[in-house]
């Protein structure tokens, strides 16, 4: 995207000082038109993978879900329904799907809608929270340590301090096409297994014990390029540094290799630092980009919304 322009009503502006992306003006998320949800889409596209829609107001979870819908079907929230982002407590007894989230239902319990920060969901007041909340967030795909992790992210600013807690994405398709030949020879027809021991925060996951070493991680394998479908575009996939191994090498060679692509892959041409501003909905193509989040000072109040879409499997690139 070039320059801005108006399409059906929807208006599209490239984001000043940003390799990829574009800001969205002019929706109404439970109003869309058909042809308004193609202009997104191509939106998204073109944008190479990252959409930020300005809202004068705060959505209502409706509105969210709708938004969500145009991007794909929407997927439970992490960690609310076993096998998404959760592992079964144990001895708890074994339950379908719609059996947890009638349970969450009668709980009063949005199962597509997540909350992130350090506000109680319900009454806007502070929690107790891990320090590493307010700490840096290292660079990741969310859920990619699980076989079919979820394609679309969104993310809602609610309540958002004055400075800190900035997203980062990093764009892996840009990163895909500027791969020096040598580096790309020794990547190619190889996977990463994706470890699932922490959550983005760095905080252990509920049930999970740290790995004597990335060998012995836990978590899904995916082919290092990987190719979208949707836009034929060919993207990195790396998950995230912490306790990443690439099958079949000596650990010394996955953590050398490793070490080079992600130097090669976070380099800041294809990187952008997204400053929030409150009512604001950013949509990411987790096939396409790596996010992180800058520190938040530990005085301040952050709140946001959070829904995914579901995924699909994840293709390699040959
Ligand atoms: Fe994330």
């Amino acid at each position: 995207m070039l320059s801005r322009e108006t399409r059906e009503g929807i208006t599209l502006e490239p984001i000043v000082g940003a390799p990829f992306g574009a800001r969205v003006s002019g929706v109404d998320p439970v109003a869309l038109t058909s042809a308004q949800k193609a202009v997104l889409l191509n939106a998204y596209a073109d944008a190479h993978g990252l959409l930020c829609f300005g809202f004068d107001e705060l959505l209502t979870a409706e509105q969210l879900h709708a938004l969500t819908a145009v991007f794909g079907e929407n997927e439970f929230a992490p960690g609310r329904i076993n096998g998404i982002g959760r592992r079964a407590r144990e001895g708890e007894p074994e339950s379908t799907v719609d059996e947890q989230v009638a349970k969450l239902r009668n709980k009063g319990v949005d199962p597509y809608l997540a909350f992130i920060g350090n506000l109680d969901p319900k009454t806007l007041e502070r929690q107790p929270i891990s320090e590493k909340f307010f700490g840096e967030w290292e660079w990741h795909t969310d859920m990619s340590y699980i076989p079919v992790p979820p394609t679309f992210s969104l993310l809602h600013a609610r309540i958002i301090p004055d400075d800190g807690g900035d997203t980062g994405f990093c764009n892996q398709v840009l990163a895909a096409k500027a791969l020096p030949d040598d580096l790309r020879s020794r990547i190619v027809g190889r996977s990463i297994k994706h470890d699932s021991t922490y959550g983005s925060s760095g905080i252990l996951r509920p049930g999970m014990t740290v790995p004597e070493s990335p060998v012995e991680a836990l978590g899904a394998v995916h082919p290092i390029l990987r190719r979208v479908p949707s836009t034929g575009d060919e993207a990195l996939f790396l998950g995230r540094r912490t306790n990443g191994y690439i099958p079949d090498l000596p650990l010394g060679e996955s953590e050398a290799l490793l070490n080079a692509v992600w130097a090669h892959a976070t380099q800041p041409e294809f990187c952008y630092r997204h400053a929030w501003r409150v009512g604001e909905v950013v949509v990411w193509d987790n096939r396409m980009l790596l996010h992180m989040r800058h520190p938040v000072d530990e005085s301040r109040d952050r709140f946001m919304w959070r829904t995914q879409t579901k995924g699909e499997a994840v293709v390699a690139s040959t």
